[in-house]
């Protein structure tokens, strides 16, 4: 049976560093780090991600601004708003939470903010950093950057040698991840719905890594025995067996078959899940501790 990863307790741990870091550079006479949330319209999931944002924040002892606009919120004033944020020395971390409504471009608004605030990693310098290898400076996006940290705990920084495949090619997730796992000298496969014989492939993988957004689409006999795998998958299904109307979560990954064959995998929920928002707490530390003119911290 696999090693299961508490990814529960591993961002603890990333918190409680952060908490405990946040606090040193206040004591040496910093400001506290500032993360200011943006969120517009009115979907119920993006409310609950972004109020756990700023709770979290809160509790790392940041300065935390939550900005909750209109669903007919224009373009344009949300550029406003954000170059505001840009400006403002006490915000060190800007995050406009995805989905944007549809008369607003996500991929513009993106590139507005500054690179030097962008915690999310999705502004061009920080993929073109993070593609480059220039990891001492690039902001990684949080899910990406959390599973690696799940990944190191089992196999250690230097994963030489291992063959690693990503199912999924996603912007957030599934291409960053593959270049995260390029810098670590892993030989990497990106695979995606048109990819052929995907099950075979998966079976190569020292070290596989589902972010499809289909549930238990992996299946158990698509592991290699001894495998790392890291799902980041997080989809509601109806779980009739619990009541009529209720459901479950469950990941891309189908858990009780894997569990049998791989060496480590994360389980959905408690694994990559707590990990992201612990990601964007040390991408907001590393932000005010660069702009504080410190030494980027390590996690
Ligand atoms: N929506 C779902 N995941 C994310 C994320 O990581 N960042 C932002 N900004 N929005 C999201």
């Amino acid at each position: 049976m696999a090693e299961i990863i508490d990814g529960k307790a591993v961002g603890e741990e990333v918190v409680a560093k952060v908490r405990k870091l946040t606090a040193e550079l206040v004591a040496s006479g910093s400001a506290a780090p500032g993360l200011a949330v943006v969120i517009v319209g009115e979907d119920p999931a993006s409310q609950v991600y972004v109020a756990s944002k700023s709770k979290k924040a809160k509790e790392c002892g940041f300065h935390s601004v939550q900005h909750t606009l209109p669903a007919e919120t224009s373009e344009s004033d949300l550029v406003e708003l954000i170059g505001n944020l840009n400006a403002d020395p006490k915000i060190n971390g800007i995050l406009v939470q995805l989905p944007l409504p549809a008369h607003i471009d996500s991929g513009r608004i993106i590139q507005t903010i500054s690179p030097e605030k962008d915690v999310d990693g999705f502004h061009f310098i920080n993929v073109g950093k993070l593609g480059t290898g220039e990891l001492d400076t690039a902001f990684v996006p949080c899910t990406p950057a959390g599973s690696m940290l799940l990944i190191e705990r089992v196999r250690g920084k230097d994963l030489s040698g291992l063959s690693a495949v990503v199912v999924g090619r996603s912007n957030i997730v599934g291409k960053p991840m593959a270049n995260l796992l390029l810098a670590a000298n892993c030989t990497v496969t990106i695979a995606h719905s048109r990819t052929r014989d995907l099950a075979a492939l998966a079976r190569t993988a020292d070290i596989l890594v589902a972010a499809v957004g289909r549930p238990e689409m992996v299946k158990g006999d698509w592991v290699k025995p001894g495998a790392t795998v890291v799902d980041v998958g997080i989809n509601r299904i109806p779980a009739p067996e619990k009541g009529e109307g209720k459901t479950r979560l469950v990941g891309d990954v189908e858990f009780t078959g894997a569990e049998k064959v791989a060496g480590a995998i994360t389980p959905v929920p408690g694994g990559v899940g707590p990990m992201t928002i612990a990601m964007l707490m040390a991408n907001t530390l590393a932000s005010a501790s660069l702009a504080a003119g410190r030494p980027r911290p390590e996690f």
